[in-house]
């Protein structure tokens, strides 16, 4: 499973792309509204650095998200275009598609939805685990079912486990099939930190800092 930052915040982007394992970023209209940057500032940076950056479309119908769709695709080849799962999005991602462009949909919530999605053409599937769960459903599941689906149809559609909300949502993702995870920077962090780790480390270095000591 790939591992992408679900952030608008080009900063924090940066610093955790210098640890080497982060290969992508998805952002949405509020982490973007939140970041108070320019969006296709953003999306432009953040292609530079990353081979994925999913870029997502705010008009309703069919030809705005396709004309928005085909700019944000020109801003780099890296630049991945996000349209939500709507009849209208439906539309657009079979127009975007004749032209050669990526296509990540987003806002599903269920494997029909994903299956549906791969049929027009998607590059990427978004299922929403948090989400799924906030309203009494199992979102990995929804990962599961749609895995299993893609595999027994021989779907080349790749799965983003999106709305991870904290680190069991991580490995549940990886363990039921999602091609990759987009993951807040806040859950990225508490990935990596573990408490016998640091507690090992100061041992160590104690250790070593005591022979250093008598020697002198
Ligand atoms: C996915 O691409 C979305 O940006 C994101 O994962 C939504 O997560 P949320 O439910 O935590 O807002």
């Amino acid at each position: 499973m790939r591992i992408f930052v679900d952030s608008a915040d080009v900063e924090e982007i940066k610093r955790l792309h210098k640890l080497g394992f982060i290969s992508g970023a998805t952002t949405n209209p509020s982490l973007v509204a939140k970041s108070g940057l320019e969006p296709e500032k953003i999306y432009t940076e953040l292609a530079g650095l990353l081979e994925h950056v999913s870029a997502e479309v705010v008009a309703e119908d069919s030809e705005g998200m396709y004309e928005e769709g085909k700019r944000l695709a020109s801003l780099h080849p890296n630049v991945v275009v996000k349209i939500p799962f709507t009849p209208e999005g439906l539309k657009a991602v079979k127009a975007l598609k004749s032209e050669g462009v990526r296509v990540n949909v987003t806002l599903i919530f269920s494997s029909a939805q994903a299956l549906i999605a791969a049929r027009v053409g998607a590059d990427f599937v978004s299922p929403f685990i948090g989400r799924i769960d906030d309203i009494g459903y199992s979102g990995v599941e929804v990962i599961s079912q749609t895995a299993k689906i893609f595999t027994l149809h021989d779907i080349p559609t790749r799965i983003i486990a999106a709305s991870i909300r904290h680190p069991a949502h991580f490995i549940d993702a990886a363990l039921s099939g999602a091609h990759i995870a987009t993951v807040p920077p806040t859950v990225l962090w508490k990935l990596m930190k573990h408490p016998l780790t640091d507690i090992g480390l100061e041992r160590f270095l104690a250790d070593w800092r005591k022979v250093q000591e008598n020697e002198k």
